[in-house]
């Protein structure tokens, strides 16, 4: 675990191993980058040349470029390493938390880092993105290595304010913590083996961590799922010998005015079940459940943030396996609730177990119901690995989206059309579980469009499919290591406080 600190003296001379500075490109390629604010005192040290000495090896200030060299005593620190801002100018949150991140997890191996970069008085958000960015950048998945990695994350990162007995500066950093915290554990929860975390264990886990964060959680298992009619669990649960799970977590504030409902999908593998997937990367399905993993660690920072609003999650888990107990294309489920979905394809599972838990969130009676899940591949073709997909009611939607963007996590707003709408409409049941004949348009769509079939009248509703960007197969970049990437739990977090704040 990383832990963060405040200075506010010369960073040449405190006592860590590497000291980090801004740098941001010159208009000029051919120049030498431009120091920014932060690196006085380390350029003083190198007698006003650290700027030149940087262009020589190759710096050019580009977002999240790390340059690393050896100061020869000229700081306390061995090390000096220039980190890219992209053009000068006042560098927004994301790209500090990028560039805190790509610092950090260049310095890996490195046991004590400071941070001293431009913008950190703490009152424009600044420092906790540097904050959040470094503790996330530090983040590695411990893994089933018989031996341990040569290199250890960086353990303890000094970020460099203005006044570090500010209490403000204090509260970001605490804050950034419990922030980086939910984002680790849900990175942990879907780095996890498939076979290491299925609904019974992942259901233990959760409820185990939302108890010690002081949570109330009540988990039905399939015994109680068969009794309360949860139709559509069920149905995607029994297909697998790990029996299906629903985690109700409660978060309570006694000045609460409105409360607020999470949803997240928690499919532990997606085989496709009967409408098989091909083998071809069908590993990654162990991240199905991130949507889950997402609400689980969304409310444990909830519990130490303390937004005044009542917050409710639940997060229905399955694994979705062929079998000779496992639904079929053409069956007819009667979900929670009692609408009957005429299944086509049993690939299409995440809808069948939201659909349940959506139907008995509303009963709580929320004002708002935030629903996020790895729901389609069409997500992915159509807005990329990177932006979410928001559907649902317009006002909601645009507020998530405006949350997403001050942390760093993009959505993007699509409609629910008519005629997809009309294409779900089916001859022998109540609504079809994807449009007729799996026509493939709009595929995205009709995940947020059967969803919404499942919610009350009167509760605004928001669905967040997050099947591309909440895991990464690439290289690492910025804050973001392979595998989970925690999206989108700081956009259910900021969502959150700002329906306690604002209504
Ligand atoms: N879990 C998948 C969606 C997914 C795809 C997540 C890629 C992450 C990356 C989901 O259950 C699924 O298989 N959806 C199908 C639905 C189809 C059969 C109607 C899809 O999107 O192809
Ligand atoms: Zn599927
Ligand atoms: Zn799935």
């Amino acid at each position: 675990m990383t832990t963060l600190a405040l200075a506010d003296t010369d960073p040449a001379e405190l006592p860590v191993d590497a000291i980090v500075v801004g740098v941001y490109s010159d208009a000029d390629p051919a120049a030498a980058p431009l120091l920014a604010q932060g690196a006085e005192g380390v350029d003083a040290a190198f007698d006003g040349k650290l700027a030149a000495t940087l262009a020589l090896l190759g710096a050019t200030g580009a977002v999240g470029e790390v340059t690393k060299l050896a100061s020869l005593g000229a700081t306390t620190a061995p090390v000096v390493a220039a980190v890219g801002l992209g053009t000068a100018g006042p560098a927004p949150a994301e790209t500090l938390r990028r560039a805190a991140g790509s610092a950090v997890r260049a310095l890996t191996g490195t046991a004590k880092v400071a941070l001293a970069l431009p913008g950190l008085s703490g009152e424009d958000g600044g420092l906790r993105a540097v904050a959040e960015g470094a503790l996330l950048g530090a983040y590695r998945f411990a893994g089933y290595k018989s031996k341990p990695a040569p290199k250890a994350p960086v353990s303890t990162v000094t970020v460099l304010v203005t006044d570090a007995a500010d209490k403000e500066a204090k509260a970001e950093i605490k804050r950034a913590a419990v922030i980086a915290d939910a984002v680790t554990l849900c990175r942990d929860f879907v780095n996890t083996a498939p076979n290491e975390l299925r609904p019974p264990s992942f259901a233990d886990l959760a409820s185990a961590a939302a108890k010690k964060a002081g949570l109330e959680v009540e988990v039905l298992d399939e015994k109680a799922l068969r009794k309360g009619g949860y139709g559509g669990i069920l149905a995607v649960g029994d297909g697998s010998e790990a029996k299906p799970r629903l985690v109700r977590i409660t978060y309570k504030h006694k000045s609460a005015k409105k409360k607020v409902a999470l949803v997240g999908k928690g499919i532990t593998f997606d085989t496709g079940g009967v409408s098989i997937k091909p083998a071809a990367g069908m590993w990654e399905m162990k991240s199905d459940m991130g949507g889950a993993a997402a609400v689980i660690a969304a409310m444990i920072a909830i519990a130490a943030l303390k937004p005044k609003v009542d917050v409710v999650a639940y997060a229905p888990m399955a694994e979705n396996m062929p079998s000779g107990t496992a639904y079929r294309p053409g069956d007819i489920v009667t979900m929670y609730g009692g609408t009957k979905v005429e299944v086509l394809n049993t690939d299409a599972e995440g809808r069948m177990i939201l659909g349940d838990a959506i139907a008995r969130a509303c009963e709580d009676e929320p004002n708002y119901l935030l629903e996020t899940s790895t729901l389609t591949g069409g997500q992915v073709v159509s807005l990329g690995k990177r932006v979410h997909g928001l559907m649902g009611d317009a006002e909601l939607c645009a507020r998530v989206q405006a949350a997403g963007d001050r942390v760093g996590e993009q959505g993007w707003t699509m409609p629910l059309p008519d005629d997809i709408k009309k294409n779900m409409e089916s001859d022998i049941a109540d609504i079809l579980q994807v449009s007729a004949g799996m026509d493939r348009g709009g595929h995205m769509l009709q995940g947020g469009i059967f969803l919404s079939a499942f919610v009350t009248e009167g509760v605004e509703f928001a669905h967040i499919d997050v099947a591309g960007p909440s895991y990464h197969s690439g290289e690492p970049y910025g804050y973001i290591a392979k595998g989970g990437t925690g999206v989108p739990v700081r956009t259910l977090i900021e969502a959150v406080e700002d329906i306690a704040r604002n209504g």
